[in-house]
Parts: structure tokens; C-alpha cells; sequence
């Protein structure tokens, strides 16, 4: 009955709207048709494995890939050694928490809080840059800017560069490589696979190595910035090699920005469809708080985590899912699974109970949240009080090729003036 389903959700014409697939999937918990990946669908199976110390996200426990429809598509850290993001306790724990001294409590509390301001200006010169934009090409209504492209993308790798300690006048460079890396994370299947492999693997290598020259010199020279703090090995006798060091840097890196872009960009989306939402953000820039979470849960960026796989045979829901067989989280299809949320296709800020999955659970769950957290409300906020009438010019519009990292590669919109 549902031979197929996993094709249709990778296909590209369902990638504006996959949730009737995911209503479909829901049918059968865990799904397997026989060669692919045991496709796990519901909120609370979901969240029992996330936690289930028996799943592992070491990719080198896995058996043979063969019919998981997403093998190939890893992400580009092949170089390096495996960032903690795929790897199993001790060492996973180890690396997080090393990594997390210079970033949140209890030993660094403030870091993130006291990015606000900075935060909060890199969204008003985007925006500012969106005004100019508009008055240099005499731009009025019916002109669309594309929030992707300028706002969006650019704020994230912003960010991450000023908390790993990037220098400003590096930046360009920087952007370059990660919108390399991020490409390659972006399947299209009308690129030129040969060219784009070669430009990424330079890319990578060129990262590996600029990175490699900036810990250097934050070794001499540390700053009050994350890379340095990591560099001087801050850790009660816990240490990071350099080739640890580097793929959390990349890790870091490519987290924190590949999908921060589609939060905001779905979350404007959202908020396109939902005018009366949107107004009252403008008027209530403290709904950006709970209104980030509904969409954490709504339009998750992370639609499904691919690279879990068991460590022995589990049974879940009555089937036996063997050890190192592939599976798939599908968090997205959790997040609307009417067990778990009344009403789950409806966007609703209001919402109380919103124990979402869009940002996982359990001891690999987003090391970034506070930062995205705080990335999307300031940016929504802003958004929403500055563009004045805004209006899609295309829906849906045109979506990324990945189904794993969803969001949408343009946003057009139309307003009809930028207030200051
Ligand atoms: C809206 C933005 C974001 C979303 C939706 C998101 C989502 C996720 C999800 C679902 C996971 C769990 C992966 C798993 O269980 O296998 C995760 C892990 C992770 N995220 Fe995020 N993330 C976001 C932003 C960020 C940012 C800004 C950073 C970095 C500053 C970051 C760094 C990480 C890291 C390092 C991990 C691995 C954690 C571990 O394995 O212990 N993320 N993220």
C-alpha cells in the first residue's frame, strides 16, 4: 500500500507541502518496505529512541547502506574525523561538553544573551541594506527582495563568524566556503556532480586550513571569542586535539548556519499565510518567543534524521528493527502527530503544550538552540515591524532540492516601504 512513500517524500514536486506523506506514514509507525531505512513517524516512538541509549549515530556502526534512498548524501566533513554530532558516549560527551564551556552555562552563561546587541544590529544593517537596495533601483511595489538571499542567509553566517572569532575583514571568504559546503548539502540533480564535488573538496580543504591558521594564531594571541577559548584548551584536564578541534569548527559552522536560514525563511513564510499573526507580532514583539517554538514544531527545518541506527536488534511498535539497519527519524511527521498535539496542522502561536522535536531530544539535541532560538525571534521581530504591507509574490515558492534540510531557496516579497 504505501510502496513508494519514501520516494514521494524525497521527491522534489512534494517538497513544498510533504505533510499528507507524513499523515500517511503515521499509518505505520515504523515503516519498512523490505530493503530501505525502518522510517520511525510518530511523536512518542520518536522520542522514546532519541533517548533509548541502544540507537547510535555513529555512521560506522551501520551494516551496508544498501536501499537507504539517502546514502551519499551526508554531510561534507568526509576529511575530517567525525564531529561529535556522529558520535556515540564517551566520546561524544566528552567533545560536547568541552565545546560547550566557552558557549553556555554553567561556565560561560552569558555568551549567548550577551550576543543580543550584536545580533540585534547585524538584523538592522541586513535590513537597512534591504531599504537601500530598494531606493538605489528606484524599486517600489511589485519589486519583489528576496528575503533568502538577502537577509536570511547572510545573518547566520554572520553570526557564527563573530562566535567562533572569524575576523570581519575573513568574512567574505568565509561566506564563500560555507556557501560551498552548504551547496553541497543541497542535492540538485541538474548540477554538474563532477565540478561540484571538486569545487566542495577545495572548499572543505580551504576551510580545514584557514581554520587550522586561525587556532594557531588564537593559541598566541587568544580572544574573548569561542575558537580561542577552545583552542587554550579550557577543561579540567580535558583536552581537544587539533583534528577534534577542527571538526567541531566545522561542525559549528555548517550546523549553524544551514539551518538557522530555513527557520527564518519558513517562519516568514508562516507568517505570509497567517496576515493576523503577523500584525500581532508587529504589535507584540514579545510573541516571537512563543511563536518561534510553534514553528519549531510546524515548519521544522531538520524535517528527519537519517543516521541513527541500533546497536542490537529493538523492537519498537511489534517490529524488530535489526542491529545496524538504517533508520530514519522523521521528526516533522512527530511534530503533527495527533497523539501528541490537538490540531497539529494548525499554526498556533497560542499553543501551550509545545514539547516539539524540531530541535531533537535527548543527549545529541541542538547544542546551537539558545542561539537559534534567539537568531529567529530577533530576526521575525525586526521583520515583522519593519517591512511595511508585506506581500509574497510567489506561493509556494521555490524550494531547496534537500528534503532533509527543508526550506524554501527564494522568498520573494513585496512591501510597500521599509520603515526605519
Ligand atoms: C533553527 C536552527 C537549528 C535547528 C532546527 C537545529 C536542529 C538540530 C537538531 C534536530 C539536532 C539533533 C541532531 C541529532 O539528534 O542527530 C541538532 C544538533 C546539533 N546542532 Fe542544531 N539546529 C539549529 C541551529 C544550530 C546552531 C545555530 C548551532 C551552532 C551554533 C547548532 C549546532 C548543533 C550541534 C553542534 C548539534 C550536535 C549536537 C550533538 O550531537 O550533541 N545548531 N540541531
Amino acid at each position: 500500500m504505501k510502496q513508494g512513500i519514501l520516494s514521494q517524500i524525497l521527491d522534489y514536486s512534494n517538497r513544498a507541502n510533504p505533510y499528507p506523506l507524513y499523515e500517511e506514514l503515521r499509518r505505520t509507525p515504523v515503516f519498512h518496505d523490505g530493503e530501505g531505512p525502518y522510517v520511525v513517524s510518530t511523536y512518542h516512538e520518536i522520542h522514546g529512541l532519541l533517548h533509548d541509549p541502544r540507537l547510535s549515530s555513529d555512521t560506522r556502526n551501520r551494516g551496508a547502506a544498501a536501499g537507504d534512498p539517502l546514502a551519499g548524501q551526508e554531510e561534507g566533513e568526509q576529511q575530517l574525523p567525525p564531529s561529535f554530532l556522529k558520535l556515540d558516549p564517551p566520546e561524544h560527551d566528552r567533545l560536547r561538553r568541552m565545546t560547550n564551556r566557552p558557549f553556555g552555562p554553567p561556565h560561560s552563561p552569558r555568551r549567548i544573551d550577551g550576543m543580543r546587541g550584536e545580533l540585534g544590529s547585524i538584523v538592522k544593517g541586513l535590513i537597512d541594506g534591504l531599504a537601500d537596495g530598494r531606493s538605489r533601483s528606484g524599486e517600489g511595489d511589485g519589486n519583489g527582495i528576496d528575503l533568502v538571499d538577502q537577509f536570511s542567509y547572510p545573518f547566520p553566517v554572520t553570526v557564527i563568524c563573530r562566535l567562533l572569532g572569524v575576523p570581519r575583514e575573513d568574512e567574505a571568504r568565509f561566506h564563500v566556503w560555507a556557501d560551498t559546503l552548504a551547496a553541497s548539502l543541497d542535492p540538485d540533480p541538474d548540477a554538474d556532480a563532477e565540478q561540484r564535488e571538486k569545487a566542495t573538496s577545495s572548499a572543505r580543504m580551504e576551510l580545514g586550513m584557514y581554520l587550522a591558521g586561525l587556532i594557531e594564531e588564537r593559541r598566541k594571541n587568544p580572544g574573548d571569542d569561542m575558537l580561542s577559548q577552545l583552542a587554550a584548551g579550557h577543561g579540567q584536564g580535558e583536552t581537544m586535539s587539533t583534528m577534534e578541534l577542527l571538526s567541531t569548527a566545522a561542525l559549528l559552522l555548517i550546523a549553524g548556519h544551514e539551518t538557522t536560514v530555513n527557520l527564518i525563511t519558513n517562519g516568514m513564510l508562516t507568517l505570509l499565510r497567517h496576515p493576523d499573526v503577523l500584525e500581532r507580532l508587529r504589535r507584540e514583539p514579545q510573541l516571537a518567543v512563543p511563536l518561534v517554538e510553534e514553528l519549531l514544531r510546524y515548519e521544522p527545518p531538520v524535517q528527519l534524521l537519517p543516521q541513527r541506527t541500533p546497536l542490537c536488534d529493538i523492537e519498537v511498535c511489534g517490529v524488530t528493527i535489526p542491529k545496524g539497519a538504517p533508520m530514519w527519524l522523521v521528526l516533522a511527521a512527530g511534530n503533527r502527530d495527533p497523539k501528541r498535539f490537538e490540531n497539529p496542522d494548525r499554526f498556533d502561536p497560542d499553543r501551550r503544550d509545545i514539547q516539539h522535536l524540531g530541535l531533537g531530544s535527548g543527549i545529541h539535541s541542538c547544542f546551537g538552540a539558545p542561539l537559534a532560538r534567539l537568531e529567529a525571534q530577533l530576526a521575525l521581530s525586526e521583520l515583522a515591524r519593519r517591512l511595511h504591507n508585506p506581500r509574497l509574490l510567489e506561493d509556494p515558492p521555490p524550494y531547496r532540492q534537500n528534503a532533509v534540510l527543508r526550506g524554501p531557496r527564494h522568498l520573494v516579497v513585496a512591501c510597500d516601504d521599509i520603515r526605519p
